[in-house]
């Protein structure tokens, strides 16, 4: 691209940043109650823009971690508020914009980032893959009895969001959890939840499950009817076990709420065992499964590293144009991650290893497609050994 610059914005240019970003969504400029709101999102020296006469496109993000397999957390840069003019698309403006923010991350030492996107198309070609799963389902309230012999401990508290809201931060950082894929929650994330629940048309309501050991899970939930014909819906905004009591008390409590027909979840990890709870299955009807985060390996051999890795040992070789020091062939075992040069035995795109990293897809399925390279048959399953996972990757933290 010539004739423009792209630079961070100072704290005076985000609301118009703000606008554009919005825009692109095709939702009205916020009002100067929403923008007073919307500011608290806004992690200062996060938001890149790019210029002609004026602005003409825009991507922030904000700190936080990630845990990967085994449990250990990575610095992550968390990716939002992308857009470009419509009159100035599809002539390099976000390609500009992912350079320059991967650089800047690369620079600061971040490991990975991720973003939730809204087209499928947008960031493969940035190297982001799809690194978690989610679904959706619907909960028939009369038809779903917990089995005999669940776990039932503990007891819960109904709080109102108010209440809630000073308490779910410091909550939520104590659940812990060491899932692959989830992310530290930033003090920059925390008021975009709220202004979502603000909207809801029924009270939101909080419950929190006490444990032996303290507060061990908690649900988000509201109401909503929009006709009197229609079924009445219990929607589940957030759900958090860390304990089998609390999955299962908190459960309980969400089928005991009166005047319910169905319960939705729409932010699920997919191998929570809802189904199993129940005496008949069928209670639970899944209604989509969708690609939740799309990683980015920023810093590769870092990022390899602090995985845990199963027992085997290949020489992997990754290609990443736009950070070319991510580039070239590893030996990955069990113990050890260090740069080589023997022949490479599994080849592909710096994408397709954030596919791989968090467990969602085995090498052998993407070799399969053709997505990764293979030297033999033998090799994608012992590289589906290196990096299996016991637990299914999900962040849980939309953003
Ligand atoms: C998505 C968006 C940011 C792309 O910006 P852009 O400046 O047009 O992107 P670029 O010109 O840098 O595109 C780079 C490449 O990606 C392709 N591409 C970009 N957006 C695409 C899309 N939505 N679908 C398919 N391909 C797309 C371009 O065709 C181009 O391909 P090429 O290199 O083969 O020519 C812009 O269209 C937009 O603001 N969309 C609405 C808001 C939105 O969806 N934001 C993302 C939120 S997660």
């Amino acid at each position: 691209m010539t004739d423009h610059v792209t630079r961070l914005l100072s704290q005076d240019e985000l609301r118009t940043a703000n606008t554009l970003f919005r825009g692109t969504l095709h939702v009205a400029p916020a009002t100067d109650e929403e923008w007073a709101r919307s500011t608290e999102s806004y992690q200062p020296d996060r938001t890149l823009g790019v210029f002609d006469t004026e602005l003409i496109g825009t991507a922030r993000s904000f700190d936080s971690d990630l845990t990967v397999p085994g449990g250990a957390r990575v610095p992550l840069s968390a990716v939002t508020g992308v857009g470009v003019r419509a009159d100035r698309t599809r002539r390099g403006v976000l390609t500009e914009l992912m350079r320059t923010q991967l650089e800047g991350f690369a620079d600061r030492g971040v490991v990975a980032a991720n973003l939730y996107a809204s087209e499928g198309l947008i960031y493969g070609r940035f190297g982001y893959g799809v690194a978690t799963l989610w679904r959706r389902c619907v909960v028939d309230r009369r038809r779903a009895v917990v089995r005999a012999g669940a776990p039932s401990g503990g007891e819960v508290e109904l709080l109102d969001l108010e209440t809630a809201k000073t308490r779910l931060p410091e909550i939520h950082d104590g659940l812990d959890d060491d899932r692959p894929g989830a992310m530290r929650r930033s003090e920059y994330w925390w008021p975009g939840l709220y202004r979502q629940l603000n909207r809801a048309e029924a009270p939101v309501k909080t419950v929190l499950h006490h444990g032996a050991d303290g507060i061990d899970g908690y649900v988000v939930y509201h109401t909503s009817r929009p006709n009197p014909a229609d079924p009445a819906v219990l929607r589940v905004e957030e759900f958090h076990a860390r304990t089998p009591d609390a999955y299962a008390r908190m459960w309980r409590f969400l089928l005991s709420v009166d005047l319910i027909d169905t319960i939705e979840v729409s932010e699920m990890a997919l191998d929570d065992p809802l189904e199993l709870l129940f005496t008949d299955p069928r209670a639970v009807k899944v209604t989509g499964v969708e690609d939740e985060t799309w990683l980015r390996l920023v810093d590769v051999p870092a990022a390899l590293a602090a995985r845990e890795r199963g027992d085997a040992e290949v020489v992997l070789e990754v290609a990443d144009p736009i950070l070319p020091r991510n580039s070239g062939r590893y030996l990955v075992s069990k113990d050890a991650v260090t740069r080589t040069d023997a022949p490479a035995q599994l080849s592909m795109g710096v994408d397709v290893l954030a596919m791989i990293y968090l467990g969602t897809w085995r090498p052998s399925a993407l070799a399969s497609v053709g997505r990764i390279d293979v030297a033999d048959s033998g090799v994608a399953e012992r590289a589906d050994l290196l990096f299996g996972t016991r637990v299914a990757a999900w962040c849980g933290t939309f953003f």
